[in-house]
């Protein structure tokens, strides 16, 4: 079976990972410029400030995707770049790079696929109290606007947020994302919140326009599997379902919260302040979502967690579905099993995972169309006689992409696949160590390009349309 023809072959970036130019053509400061700065935050300190240097060379970077034959692109834009102090004036600089990008996109007959937030919030915002202050949901929606005025003529594909519930943990429980603030539940739910109702805004904004394309969000998708049938590690797996895939999905995909954790976080006086006419606008904007973009590296591996409260992980390796950590409420831990494989990082590699997880969500959510936004290995790769030979990137992503063939078989509205990443780029916790692309930078010799074993195996998956997975 060769993949259908309206299925989008793609891959991805984010502005902060790939751009640079953190303070040219009137680019403003993002939360990620000042935070990444501040000692012992990120890996060995490392930055953004030149990342892979996308913003002066996306001419030569198109230019490679277009010989893999990459049909689509997911990039995302800088919101600073575009309003540099979060609302008010446009920079008219930043609006022609993304002009620009989108034009040389097109004329490769790449299509863009555009995710407006991708964690660069303008510092202005973050110190006015970021994604909990209200007032942010307003200036996302100025912002969201005019990316559609300036560009919905040639995009016709977007995404609003990317995984709020990195951003949102990472910032307000873990404290490894700005603004770095550990354990304050009900600022990381206020802020989810906050962000569900700038979706809903931004879509409804969106369709007013009569742009005739489509709009979605991408969220993680770690879907929670018992460790074993212990009655009370299931139970565990089903708390953890709630809290990070239905608190997520129910409100953008069903216009509602679920009750299960809307019972709990109001005993534990974490309710966000929130008002009925919110809500309603939530529920109002539920059936113009287009489509959910979903990130899938791993599931979690779930057990009921006994040791005391005080025990519980905040440090900046508590990442989503990594096992080794335990719930910010303490109620479960996510554990590493002797019979599964793990990458390099300790993430697992589960294609059957993937392929589960997408069954539970058409059961809960039915038809709802789908695009895998992210998916891929992060290695360091390994270079004989100077060439870059990223075998176990090649097996993941074809073990990932038989799950979505499969997937799509057993009709799943699967629309495309995003491989994370197009071109090697700056983990926002692990430097330039941690690599995922197709295209290798040499960050000694001038940030030079170079085809990986990848990037020739992906070039033929898409002439052949996948048949021979
Ligand atoms: C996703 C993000 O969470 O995972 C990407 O959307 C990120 O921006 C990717 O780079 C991989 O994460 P990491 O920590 O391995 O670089």
């Amino acid at each position: 079976m060769k993949f259908p023809k309206d299925f989008l072959f793609g891959a991805a970036s984010a502005s902060y990972q790939v751009e640079g130019a953190w303070n040219e053509d009137g680019k403003g400061l993002s939360n990620w410029d000042v935070f990444s700065k501040l000692p012992g935050k990120t890996f060995e300190g490392t930055n953004g400030d030149i990342a892979v240097d996308h913003y002066h060379r996306y001419v030569e970077d198109i230019g490679l995707m277009a010989e893999m034959g990459l049909e689509s692109y997911r990039f995302s834009i800088s919101w600073p770049r575009i309003i540099p102090n979060g609302q008010g004036e446009v920079n008219e600089k930043g609006i022609e790079f993304y002009n620009n990008l989108i034009n040389e996109c097109l004329k490769h007959g790449i299509v863009p696929f555009v995710t407006l937030y991708h964690w660069d919030l303008p510092q202005v915002l973050e110190e006015a109290g970021g994604w909990t202050n209200k007032n942010t949901v307003e200036a996302f929606v100025e912002y969201a606007r005019v990316c559609f005025e300036a560009f919905g003529d040639r995009v016709k594909h977007w995404i609003t947020f990317n995984e709020t519930v990195v951003f949102c943990a990472h910032g307000y429980l873990a404290g490894a994302h700005p603004p770095g603030i550990v354990n304050d539940p009900k600022k990381y739910f206020q802020a989810t919140h906050n962000v569900f109702l700038a979706h809903g805004r931004a879509i409804k904004e969106y369709k007013r326009l009569n742009q005739y394309g489509e709009i979605g969000i991408t969220h993680v998708f770690s879907p929670a599997f018992s460790i074993d049938d212990n009655k009370d590690n299931i139970w565990a797996a089903d708390h953890s379902n709630e809290f990070e895939l239905n608190w997520y999905y129910d409100p953008i995909l069903k216009g509602k919260y679920p009750e299960y954790v809307v019972d709990i976080i109001e005993k534990n006086g974490w309710t966000p302040d929130w008002t009925a006419s919110e809500l309603n606008e939530i529920a109002e904007a539920a059936p113009l979502n287009d489509f959910i973009g979903l990130n899938y590296y791993q599931p979690k591996r779930v057990a009921k967690n006994t040791a005391s409260a005080d025990s519980v992980a905040t440090g900046r390796e508590k990442s989503t579905g990594a096992p080794g950590n335990v719930s910010f409420d303490g109620a479960y831990k996510t554990v590493m099993m002797e019979d599964k494989v793990y990458t390099k990082w300790g993430w697992e590699i589960s294609p059957e995972g993937f392929l589960q997880g997408l069954r539970m969500l058409k059961e809960r959510y039915g038809d709802i169309k789908l695009y895998i936004t992210e998916n891929g290995l992060g290695d360091e790769d390994p270079i004989i006689q100077g060439e870059i030979v990223d075998v176990p990137r090649i097996n993941y992503i074809k073990e990932h992409l038989k799950a979505v063939k499969t997937a799509i078989g057993e009709g799943i509205n699967l629309k495309g696949y995003y491989a994370w990443s197009v071109i090697d780029l700056l983990s926002w916790l692990n430097g330039y160590k941690k690599q995922y692309g197709f295209i290798y930078v040499d960050h000694k010799n001038n940030y030079n390009r170079k085809k990986k074993l990848s990037f020739y195996w992906y070039k033929h998956i898409i002439e052949t349309r996948g048949e021979e997975l």
